[in-house]
This record gives C-alpha cells, sequence and structure tokens, in this order.
C-alpha cells in the first residue's frame, strides 16, 4: 500500500518506520523543509537516538506527497492538525483513509481531531484514530506494543488493523471514536498531574490514588459527551493512563515533575521542548467539563496551577481535603 505520514516528530517517524516494515511504500513528511533535509542527511531522527531510517524510507517536506496514496496518517501534534488537513485536504484523491494518530483536543473549538480532520475535509474521506499505550522511542525499537484502532465504519477499523498490525504491535478495533480520542487526550492532565506529584517528592500511594480517581474523572466526562464508558477501561484510557504516569518518555510527566520542583508552567513546557499535549487538554477539559457541568476535581486543579498561578502543593492538600463521599455514586443508593 503507498502511504504518507504527516508530522516527522517521534511519533510519525516511529509509525513510518513500521509501516515500513509491513511492506509498504512509505513517504514521511516534515513540516519544515529543513527538518526534512536534516533526516535525509543523518537518516536518523535525533529524539528517536540509534534508530536508522531506511533509504528506503522517502522523505520530503513537500506535501503533494499525499497524492495518490491510499492511507495517509496524521501525526502532527494536536494544535496542527487544522493548518496541516486544510492544506493536504485538497490534494487527496478520493477514496484514501486517513488516520489520525495525534492525542489532544482542538484549542478553542473543543473538537477531538477526527472532528476536526472530518470539518476541514467536509467529511469526505474514510477516518480512524488509532491510539493506546504506544511510546515511540518503543515502538521504533520494536518493543511489543498493543493499541486499538476506533472508526465508525467497521471495515475501515479492520483495513486500518491489518495495516499497521505485525507481531510486535497488536492492533484491536472498536466503533467509540469519540471514547478513544477523548480518552487519549484527556489522560496527558492526569499524566501531567503525576509528574507534579513526583516533583512535590509524593509517595506511590498518591501515584496510585491519582490514576484511579482520575481515570474516573475523565470517564465521567467522556460518558457524558457520548463516549463508552468500557473504552476507558481499555487500552486508550486505563492502557495509556499507566504507561503516561510512570514512564520516563512521557513528556507531560516530565512536565509536571518541573512544576512540582517550582518552576513556571509556561517555563516547564519550554522545557520539554516538545508539545506537551496535557497542558492545552487541560484548558479544552476545563471548557467541555463547564459545558456539560460535570465535575472534575483533578482536572480542575491542574488547570487552576496551569492557568491561574496556583501553587501546586496547596492544591493538592485541597483536593485531599475535599468533603467526603462514599467512593462511588453507584452505592447506598
Ligand atoms: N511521541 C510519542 O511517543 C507519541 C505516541 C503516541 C501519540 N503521540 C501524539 O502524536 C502527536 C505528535 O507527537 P510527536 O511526539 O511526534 O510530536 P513532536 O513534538 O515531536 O512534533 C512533531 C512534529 O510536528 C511538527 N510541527 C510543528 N509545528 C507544526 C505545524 N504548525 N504544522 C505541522 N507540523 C508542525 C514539527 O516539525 C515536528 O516534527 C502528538 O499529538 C502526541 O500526543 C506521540
Amino acid at each position: 500500500m503507498k502511504i504518507t505520514v504527516l508530522g516527522s516528530g517521534g511519533w510519525g517517524t516511529a509509525l513510518a518506520l513500521l509501516l515500513l516494515r509491513n511492506g509498504h511504500q512509505v513517504t514521511l513528511w516534515s513540516y519544515l523543509e529543513q527538518e526534512s533535509a536534516t533526516l535525509r542527511e543523518k537518516r536518523a531522527n535525533p529524539v528517536l537516538p540509534g534508530v536508522p531510517l531506511p533509504d528506503e524510507l522517502e522523505l520530503t517536506a513537500d506535501l503533494s506527497s499525499v497524492r495518490g496514496r491510499e492511507l495517509v496518517v496524521l501525526a502532527t501534534p494536536s494544535f496542527a492538525v487544522r493548518s496541516t488537513a486544510t492544506k493536504a485536504a485538497p490534494l487527496l484523491d478520493e477514496g484514501t483513509v486517513l488516520v489520525s494518530v495525534s492525542k489532544g483536543i482542538e484549542e478553542g473549538s473543543s473538537l477531538t481531531l477526527t472532528q476536526v480532520i472530518e470539518e476541514v475535509t467536509q467529511d469526505r474521506f474514510p477516518i480512524a484514530a488509532l491510539s493506546g499505550p504506544s511510546h515511540a522511542e518503543e515502538v521504533a525499537r520494536e518493543v511489543p506494543t498493543s493499541v486499538v484502532v476506533a472508526a465508525k465504519d467497521r471495515a475501515v477499523a479492520e483495513l486500518v488493523q491489518d495495516v499497521f498490525m505485525n507481531p510486535v504491535f497488536r492492533v484491536y478495533t472498536t466503533d467509540d471514536v469519540l471514547g478513544v480520542e477523548l480518552a487519549a487526550a484527556l489522560k496527558n492532565i492526569i499524566a501531567l498531574c503525576a509528574g507534579i506529584c513526583d516533583g512535590l517528592g509524593f509517595g506511590d500511594n498518591t501515584k496510585a490514588a491519582l490514576m484511579t480517581r482520575g481515570l474516573n474523572e475523565i470517564a465521567r466526562l467522556g460518558q457524558a459527551l457520548g463516549g463508552r464508558r468500557d473504552t476507558f477501561a481499555g487500552l486508550a484510557g486505563v492502557g495509556d493512563l499507566m504507561v503516561t504516569c510512570t514512564s520516563q518518555h512521557s513528556r507531560n510527566r516530565r512536565c509536571g515533575v518541573l512544576i512540582g520542583q517550582g518552576h513556571l508552567p509556561q517555563q516547564a513546557v519550554r522545557e520539554v521542548g516538545m508539545v506537551v499535549e496535557g497542558y492545552y487538554a487541560a484548558a479544552a477539559a476545563k471548557s467541555l467539563a463547564d459545558k456539560v457541568g460535570v465535575d472534575m476535581p483533578i482536572s480542575q486543579a491542574v488547570w487552576r496551577v496551569l492557568y491561574r498561578g496556583k501553587d501546586p502543593k496547596t492544591a493538592a492538600m485541597e483536593l485531599m481535603a475535599r468533603e467526603k463521599k462514599p467512593e462511588s455514586e453507584e452505592v447506598w443508593t
């Protein structure tokens, strides 16, 4: 199959390599000509050290490389999905399958990324979202990984499953596109918070509680918006939450650690260097939660730390001191 991957960050590059290994003809598009030139010269991406880019992987900054493709993967940071899809849309052949692999909610519109793509392409192309616990650094090194692909149309989900799946990359399917995308975006807020807790010097108990209660509240919002609760118990939900809250590779967690250690949020985002999706997702979650009237104490506290200058330790102590309540809304009924 002829495939173009849009976005040559760690994730786009790791997936381009995976697709190449799966026997496809792959082009990796970079946003900047300079970025593509460096990849061509070094035949490696600095964010994936020790992973060579084979000669068969075509590297370009020319967006017309989406022409004549059966499948196009969108792997830019979430803030660039709209602009990239807008520029690519007129160049796409009819029937090209689009796969969104970015994790975020668009700032301002609060749309999920497949909703953004559907809007700019006027729903002209089959579309899927791929998500799950999958750090680029590990996928590039062929560490066994499992993900889930979501599409409204089962045939599209199964086609994407076939294209990506191999002995070290297992792909499940689901029809809950909204649930998968919300889980993917919202868990980054909890990962950022896990980092803050680490930076403050809290322990394993804190993190386990944060992950459990965090999952609970992002699932509550996801369900209120139309996602399925069981999606949050799957790879895109708890799976990705576990990996992002505990991993050394997680930039959201790393950003949180810096904040917990006393860096200002903006400073921490700059220091991490790569896109910190949780920072933007916290703002989107706040407006979505306000809109549908869902209580999200952890995400709200993170939002206050990120956008209102709240001291992280005070925010944590206030969370602990909230009014006492049963663990689940379904007991004592
Ligand atoms: N890195 C991972 O392990 C991983 C895993 C799964 C999902 N993701 C998601 O994939 C997305 C991309 O992540 P990444 O790690 O590859 O990102 P990254 O921070 O490494 O950046 C990706 C690329 O985006 C490009 N870019 C910057 N501004 C742009 C613009 N205005 N238009 C188009 N492109 C632009 C940059 O040139 C860069 O090559 C994110 O949403 C992330 O959450 C990442």
